[in-house]
């Protein structure tokens, strides 16, 4: 068991009032984390003592933060059960799935072939897609759900049955509905169906929850966003898959200083060094460090435990915000398979029979509850489930089941305002 009261002691941001004596109470984790002062000291004294370009110099500070670098990346690498080789620094999530798109969709697609993604995704793991497909000629197809709750796998295995189908992207857990999906369920249609494709992962709201392990979910790319993950913004990450990397099939996307071996005038040859190809232009040494102290952090508390008390409050609040009168919880009613894995992690989103979204977030917000409202980037799901909007709580591992009385609590604002 996590001990919410001792990691809250890391998170001083979170003892501020807001709106006079309001308790701040942040539920909006699934869009980015608080950074505990661990995470932010190391920053800070990178800069304050290491500060200095990687790589390219002989000299003592040069060399210190080369080392910072090289040691953060084996961290963060280490973390999801990866090589440093395999691992590709980017800013966020996004820029990570674009990554796949230039460096290997570009490379690798061409007319006809097909890329199948769902009608869960967050924006980042389709539009990236679409703009793929326009460039090469490919064909995008889009799983749909099912209850509103789940991807069809029905749908999902006969689209692989009956294309040729080159790339597969789909989300771990979904940002709007907390639904976890069956990885290794898809994985092994994938294999049996179109054993050449290429599977990419949407890890962003799975990394900071559960126990991710790149190698063990048998997919190709998996992208994952640290700054949702304790880590500070600027700080996330591609894996993939180290074959595609030495053969070749994956490309750098980002070509300049840092990733070359020669340049002549009209032409260049590239570092063979893996970590170094991928790594155009000056790092973000500091966010990095930061990145690995996070998942430092994580694993010190245990990704395990941290999953364990993540769906303790996602269980809590789904049972405590579906007995507010008005309130409509979306999802899967939570619970656990055989093996222990739960169906839902990381956020609850709902909806008022008569206050909008934003309306309702504001509302909380008056009473110091920090919440996110509107289609959370994934306006195809809210589409096709029905939904103008929705309001999502979401959690990390400094939140405890006050948070979510307190949230509860501020109902009774919303009742007061519209007489509901
Ligand atoms: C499932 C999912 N994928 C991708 C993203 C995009 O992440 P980033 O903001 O790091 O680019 C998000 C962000 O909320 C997300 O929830």
């Amino acid at each position: 068991m996590l001990d919410s009261k001792v990691i809250l002691k890391d998170f001083p941001i979170l003892s501020q009032k807001v709106h006079g004596s309001k308790r701040l109470v942040y539920l909006d984790s699934g869009a980015t984390s608080q950074k505990p002062t661990q995470v932010i000291e190391a920053i800070s004294n990178y800069y304050l003592h290491d500060t200095s370009n990687v790589h390219r110099g002989v000299h003592t500070l040069s060399d210190r933060s080369t080392q910072v670098f090289e040691d953060s990346r084996k961290t963060v690498a280490e973390f999801f059960g990866a090589e440093s080789d395999e691992l590709i620094l980017t800013r966020n999530t996004t820029e990570a799935i674009n990554g796949i798109a230039y460096g290997w969709g570009d490379n690798n697609l061409k007319k006809g072939d097909v890329v199948v993604s769902t009608e869960m995704e967050h924006h980042a793991n389709l539009v990236v897609w679409q703009e793929l497909c326009k460039r090469t000629g490919a064909v995008l197809k889009v799983v749909g759900l099912k209850d509103k709750s789940t991807l069809d796998l029905a749908e999902f295995e006969d689209i692989l049955k009956q294309n040729p189908v080159k790339l597969v992207a789909f989300v771990h857990v979904s940002n709007t509905l907390g639904t976890v999906n069956p990885v290794a369920e898809i994985v092994s249609f994938v294999k049996k169906h179109t054993p050449s494709a290429r599977i990419v992962l949407d890890a962003a709201q799975s990394a900071p929850h559960m126990p991710v392990d790149f190698h063990g979910l048998k997919v190709d790319f998996l992208a994952f966003g640290g700054h949702k993950m304790l880590a500070p913004m600027g700080a996330a990450g591609l894996l993939v898959k180290k074959s595609l990397l030495q053969d070749g099939e994956m490309k750098p996307w980002l070509f300049g200083g840092g990733m070359i071996n020669q340049v002549h005038k009209l032409d260049a040859s590239y570092a063979e060094d893996l970590s170094d190809l991928f790594t155009a232009g000056t790092p973000d040494v500091a966010s990095a460090k930061g990145l690995a102290v996070a998942c430092e952090y994580l694993s010190d508390l245990g990704m395990k435990e941290v999953m364990e008390h993540d769906f303790s409050l996602v269980k809590y609040a789904y049972e405590k915000l579906s007995k507010v009168d008005g309130l409509m919880v979306v999802g899967l009613k939570p619970e656990k398979d055989g093996q222990g894995q739960p169906n839902r992690l990381g956020s609850v989103s709902f909806i008022h029979n008569e206050v909008h979204a934003h309306d309702l977030a504001q509302i909380l917000d008056s009473e110091g509850v920090a919440v996110r409202s509107g289609h959370h980037c994934t306006m195809p799901l809210h589409i096709a489930c029905g939904w103008q909007a929705t309001t999502r709580a979401s959690f990390n591992v400094y939140n405890t089941k006050e948070d979510i009385d307190a949230l509860v609590r501020a109902f009774d604002r919303v009742l007061k305002i519209f007489g509901k």
